[in-house]
């Protein structure tokens, strides 16, 4: 059976995950008893992360113990980086590839961590199955998209649930048929 592969990440209301530089201040506070309560039950329900290099070394400087113990955790990069973990494996692969691998695995729910590069990848690979939001009520202006690469496709709300901190999550199925999607063009450069 092919894995679920679930995009849960935390997003600006203007759809932004981090602001240009990498930094998440705007969101990086202790999570509230609720918040921390809906993670931990996701957190529960997912086999193997799935990460992109950015987000790896995002973690990697910020020190401190591995934030996800007790699962196998696959980051995708072309760098000898240290591993912070045992549960943790470096590997150079395609997403495709990585997916296929936990599957043979016996892994069934694949939480893609990010970031939006890699995350940007597996969507128009048509990897991702499921997107969870959390919300936040901040406006950032500028800053890492969700998916950095564009295709238009529409998803179903399959749950909706708010915080008392005010931050909502959003959760879509997404819809796979051929037929809805379309592919946004790359802008053409032009001759000056
Ligand atoms: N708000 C949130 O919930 C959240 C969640 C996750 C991340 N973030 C933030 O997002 C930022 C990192 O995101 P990012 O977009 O810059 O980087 P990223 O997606 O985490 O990592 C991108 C890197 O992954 C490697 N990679 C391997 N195969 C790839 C593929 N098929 N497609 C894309 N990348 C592939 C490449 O590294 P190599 O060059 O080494 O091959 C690439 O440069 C950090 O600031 C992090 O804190 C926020």
């Amino acid at each position: 059976m092919t894995p679920t592969l679930i995009y849960h990440v935390t997003a600006s209301l203007d759809g932004y995950i981090a602001r240009p530089d990498g930094r998440l201040d705007w969101f990086d506070t202790p999570r509230q008893p609720d918040e921390e309560y809906s993670f931990q039950y996701f957190y529960a329900g997912i086999d193997a992360l799935l990460m992109g290099r950015g987000t790896y070394e995002a973690l990697l400087k910020r020190g401190g113990p591995w934030p996800y113990p007790g699962k196998p955790c696959v980051v995708l990069t072309r760098l000898e980086l240290p591993r912070a973990g045992d549960e943790v494996q470096l590997t150079h692969c395609t997403p495709a590839q990585a997916v296929g691998a936990l599957r043979e695995a016996g892994f069934q729910r694949i939480w893609l961590v990010g970031g939006s590069l890699l995350a940007g990848s597996c969507y128009t690979a048509g990897l991702i199955d499921e997107v969870v939001i959390n919300l936040v009520p901040h406006l950032l202006g500028a800053g890492i998209p969700l998916l950095a690469t564009g295709m238009e496709r529409s998803l179903t709300l399959s749950e909706q649930r708010p915080f008392t901190s005010g931050m909502v999550q959003l959760h879509y199925q997404v819809k796979k048929q051929a037929s809805q999607l379309t592919q946004i063009p790359t802008p053409r450069s032009t001759a000056a």
